[in-house]
C-alpha cells in the first residue's frame, strides 16, 4: 500500500478561484487510437450525465481498449456550478493528460477520472493532494482536538447509508472563529470502503504536520479550505488491496482419508449445516463428520449468507483430495469439517497471517497501544454472552485510531476462547511487530487490528477521551 502512496504537498494559496483545478495526475502512456476513441466517448458520457445528476460512471471499448470513467460533484454545490466544473474538468483532462490512460483532475467543486483499469467501487488512496496552511492557530492543542472531534462527526455522516458519501459540520472554536469540516466519498463507494478511505485521509494529518510544523495549527479562516480540500481529494486517491471482504483468505486441506463412506457424508451434511448457519450465523454438526460454520458476529445477514454459500462451494472445490479435515477462511466467515471431533476444543495448529507491509510511525508506542487494545478485545470476546466477538478502537495519535477485533468460534467456552486469542497475540509479537495492521486466523479464532475501520458498525461512536471503547452490538 505504501508503495503506491505519493503525496503531493502543496502550499495553500488562499482563496483560489473555484474555476481553477486544484491538481491533476496523469499516468500510463498509450499509443493506440482505439483507446483515445474510448476516452473521448467516456468523457462525453460523463459530461452529459454528471452535469444533470452530479454523479456518473461510464465505460466504453473492448478488451485492452476498455476505459472506465467517473465524475462527481461535491454533494453541496449548486447544479450550475457542478455543470461548469464537470465541463471544465473534461477539457482539462484532455489538455493536461494527452496520451495517458490514467488521468484524474481535482477541483474544489468536482472530480473526474478515467482509467483503463476498473477502479469503480474501489477505495483508492494511492494518490492524494494535501494543501495546508503554514500559519499557526492560537491554542493549537485545543484547536487540534476540536478538529479531531469535528472530523469524526463528519466522517460518521459520510458513511451513513443515504448520505451520498457527504458529511459536513462545523464547530465553534472561539466565539469568533468557526471551524468547518467536510468529507466526501465518491458515490460508487459502499460505506465500508468509504470509511476506510476517510481513515486513510485522516491518517495523513500528522504526516504533513511533521513535515511542516505550522500545520498543527492552521489559521482557522482558511482551515475550512484545508479540510474541504483534504477531504474532497483523499477519497479519490487506499489501495484496492486494503480490504479483502470477499473471496477466501486461505484454506487448509488435511491428509486424504480412506473412509470413503464418511467423505460422501460430508457433502450431504454440509448442506444441512450451512442451511442452519444461514439463519443464525452459526451451526455445528456433531456426529462424524463434524462440521462448524460461522460468520463473524458483526457482519450483516446478507454478507454472512453470501460468505457461507461461497465457502460451501469452495471447500469442496479446493480440497479435492477427500481430506479427513479441511478449513476455509474468509474475512466474514469460517467453515471447517473433520472426521474427528473438534467441537469445543482449541486448535491453533494451522494459521494464516496477513501483516501489513508498512511499519507504523512511533512503532514502540504503536505496539504498546495495540496490545492494550487487543487485551480488551480479547476479554470482551471471552465474556459470556458475547458469542465470541470482541471489538474496539483506541486513539493512537490525535484523530488516528487503531481498530481491533477478536472472534472465537461460538462452540468455545470462556477459557479456551481466551487461550486461542492469547495465541493470536503471540503470533502478533512474532510476525507483526511494528506493523500498521495484521490479521491472524486459526481454526478456533481470529484476531485483527488496523488503522482503519474494518468491522461493523462503522465508526459508530464519538470520542472525547482516550478510553478504549468497545461498542456493544
Ligand atoms: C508555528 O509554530 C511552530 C512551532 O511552535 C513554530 O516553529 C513556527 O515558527 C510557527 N509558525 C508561525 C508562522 O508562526
Ligand atoms: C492486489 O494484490 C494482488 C495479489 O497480491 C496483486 O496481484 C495486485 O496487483 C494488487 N493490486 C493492487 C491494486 O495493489
Ligand atoms: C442444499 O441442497 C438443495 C438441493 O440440492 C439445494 O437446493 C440447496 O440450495 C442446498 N443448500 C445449500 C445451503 O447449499
Ligand atoms: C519494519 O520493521 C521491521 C522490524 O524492525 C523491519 O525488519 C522491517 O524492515 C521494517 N519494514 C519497513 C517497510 O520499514
Amino acid at each position: 500500500m505504501a508503495a503506491l502512496m505519493h503525496l503531493l504537498l502543496l502550499l495553500f494559496l488562499p482563496l483560489s478561484s473555484s474555476a481553477d483545478s486544484i491538481g491533476q495526475f496523469c499516468d500510463k502512456s498509450f499509443k493506440t487510437r482505439e483507446i483515445q476513441t474510448s476516452i473521448n466517448k467516456v468523457l462525453s458520457d460523463l459530461v452529459s450525465e454528471a452535469t444533470i445528476s452530479g454523479f456518473s460512471t461510464s465505460s466504453f471499448g473492448q478488451g485492452s481498449n476498455l476505459v472506465y470513467g467517473l465524475a462527481q460533484c461535491r454533494g453541496d454545490v449548486s447544479s450550475d456550478d457542478c455543470a461548469t466544473c464537470i465541463a471544465d474538468a473534461a477539457k482539462k483532462l484532455q489538455a493536461v493528460c494527452p496520451m495517458k490512460a490514467d488521468a484524474r483532475v481535482w477541483y474544489d467543486y468536482c472530480f473526474m477520472r478515467y482509467d483503463t483499469s476498473d477502479f469503480i467501487g474501489k477505495a483508492d488512496t494511492g494518490y492524494a493532494i494535501i494543501y495546508f496552511n503554514v500559519e499557526n492557530a492560537t491554542n493549537p492543542e485545543k484547536f487540534d482536538k476540536e478538529v479531531g472531534s469535528l472530523m469524526s462527526k463528519v466522517r460518521e455522516q459520510a458513511v451513513q447509508q443515504g448520505s451520498g458519501g457527504l458529511g459536513r459540520g462545523k464547530s465553534l472554536f472561539t466565539p469568533f472563529i468557526t471551524i468547518y469540516g467536510l468529507a466526501q466519498c465518491t458515490r460508487d463507494l459502499e460505506p465500508l470502503p468509504c470509511a476506510q478511505c476517510l481513515s486513510s485521509a485522516v491518517e495523513k494529518f500528522p504526516d504533513y504536520c511533521q513535515y511542516r510544523k505550522g500545520c498543527q495549527a492552521m489559521a482557522s479562516t482558511i482551515l475550512h479550505h484545508l479540510l474541504l480540500l483534504l477531504s474532497l481529494l483523499i477519497p479519490l486517491a487506499s489501495s484496492s488491496n486494503s480490504s479483502h471482504s470477499f473471496g477466501p483468505l486461505g484454506h487448509y486441506c488435511g491428509k486424504p482419508t480412506h473412509s470413503k463412506k464418511q467423505i460422501t457424508q460430508v457433502s450431504d451434511v454440509l448442506n444441512d449445516t450451512i442451511t442452519k448457519a444461514l439463519v443464525s450465523g452459526f451451526a455445528v454438526y456433531l456426529g462424524g463428520p463434524y462440521i462448524l460454520a460461522q460468520c463473524r458476529g458483526d457482519v450483516s445477514p446478507c454478507d454472512c449468507q453470501k460468505c457461507l454459500l461461497d465457502a460451501e462451494q469452495q471447500i469442496q472445490s479446493q480440497c479435492t483430495n477427500q481430506p479427513a479435515e479441511a478449513t476455509i477462511w474468509y474475512d466474514y466467515c469460517l467453515l471447517r469439517y473433520s472426521l474427528t471431533n473438534f467441537i469445543g476444543k482449541v486448535d491453533t495448529d494451522y494459521y494464516l497471517i496477513f501483516p501489513n507491509d508498512d511499519n507504523a510511525t512511533n512503532p514502540d508506542d504503536f505496539d504498546d497501544v495495540t496490545s492494550r487494545l487487543m487485551d480488551v478485545v480479547s476479554s470482551e470476546a471471552s465474556l459470556a454472552g458475547s458469542a465470541g466477538l470482541g471489538r474496539g478502537k483506541i486513539e493512537f495519535q490525535p484523530h488516528i485510531f487503531i481498530y481491533g477485533l477478536g472472534q472465537c468460534t461460538e462452540d468455545l467456552d470462556i477459557m479456551p476462547c481466551h487461550q486461542c486469542l492469547s495465541a493470536a497475540g503471540q503470533k502478533f509479537l512474532e510476525y507483526c511487530r511494528f506493523r500498521k495492521g495484521c490479521q491472524v486466523l486459526f481454526n478456533s479464532c481470529m484476531a485483527r487490528y488496523e488503522l482503519y475501520p474494518f468491522f461493523f458498525p462503522l465508526d459508530p461512536i464519538d470520542h472525547d477521551d482516550n478510553d478504549i471503547k468497545v461498542p456493544m452490538p
